[in-house]
């Protein structure tokens, strides 16, 4: 794995508010990585930090198997908030201002336009701009210098349907240029259309990571039932399980990703055991989600 941006025990209070715990995780070349969680979980804290704009309490965090420095930093694009730009001057002429204050060369200027399809109106004053135009200039300023990398914090608040739709897609076509792309929202949806990976903050804590496509398939609950004093020891032994609980009425075993109930149910029987009951529970992102946020208050 090619890893951009790899983060160890990264941690930070502001006096007792702990707003990050112990995060650790990677993220990997060519990743749309979501970091998903509700407001206050530590999304725009972590940013900030990776950004070098907040200062960490404790723990490491390496860009492109380097530590931070002000090198590593130029290969990285960010909107953490809506840039300032001049109301009373054109897209064009307000990047011409940040290509000067940033070293990127104007000729970077027509080409990031055209990405953010704000080409044709270039030459229009940005206070005449609708919201979700504001946001694509500002994504086209945070390309300028063509970063590997981009950062981006609720790339999609505060816009309506339409701009919202946009900007996912804009977000979808940069990463299709190559660039790794990390955002934070609190919106699961948003994750789910736009990312290729995500993790789960709350509360400062890490409670989740991995693909978004795992979890969308989502590894399936199987509920069993059978007339065997040693159902549960036999279902906690199969190499596909991960959880076997009992909800009462039945066993519910959490299986491994793509194993199904006719396999389980396979095993059983190898293990001379006839089920009474086998069914398949799925559960939808949502639904795992707010399982996850739940489940991590009893842990
Ligand atoms: N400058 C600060 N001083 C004190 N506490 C802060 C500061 N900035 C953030 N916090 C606290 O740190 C915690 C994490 O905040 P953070 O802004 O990182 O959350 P977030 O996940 O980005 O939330 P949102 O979805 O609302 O943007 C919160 O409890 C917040 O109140
Ligand atoms: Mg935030």
């Amino acid at each position: 794995m090619d890893t951009v941006l790899s983060i160890k025990n990264l941690t930070k209070h502001y006096g007792r508010v702990k707003a990050l715990n112990n995060l650790s995780l990677d993220v990997a070349r060519g990743n749309v990585f979501g970091i998903l969680g509700p407001n206050g979980s530590g999304k725009t804290t972590t940013l900030g930090i990776l950004l070098d704009v907040i200062n960490k309490t404790s723990g490491e965090f390496a860009w492109f198997g380097q530590p931070p420095s002000k090198e590593v930093r130029k290969r990285i694009g960010a909107i953490l908030e809506t840039p300032i730009f001049y109301p009373y001057l054109s897209a064009t002429k307000n990047l011409q201002i940040v290509a000067k204050i940033k070293g990127a060369s104007v000729e970077n200027i027509d080409p990031v336009l055209k990405r953010v399809e704000l080409y044709e109106r270039r030459h229009d004053k940005f206070r005449t701009y609708s919201l979700g135009m504001k946001q694509r200039l500002s994504i086209a300023s945070a390309l300028l210098c063509d970063p590997e990398v981009m950062i981006l914090d609720e790339p999609t608040n505060g816009l309506d349907p339409q701009g919202i739709a946009e900007i996912r897609e804009l977000i979808k076509e940069i990463a299709k240029d190559g660039k790794t792309i990390i955002l934070a929202s609190h919106l699961l949806d948003e994750v789910q259309k736009v990312c290729s990976h995500f993790c789960v903050l709350k509360k400062g804590n890490l409670i989740y990571t991995g693909s978004v496509e795992d979890v969308s398939k989502g590894a399936v609950t199987v509920e069993v039932s059978a007339e065997d004093d040693d159902l549960s020891e036999i279902l906690e032994a199969y190499e596909g399980s991960t959880k076997v609980e009992k909800d009462g009425v039945h066993h519910l075993v959490s299986l491994k990703e793509g194993k199904t109930a006719t396999e389980l149910n396979a095993y059983l029987f190898s293990k001379g055991i006839t089920v009474s009951h086998l069914n398949t529970q799925r559960k939808s992102l949502e639904k795992q989600f707010l399982e996850l946020l739940a489940e991590s208050d009893n842990a």
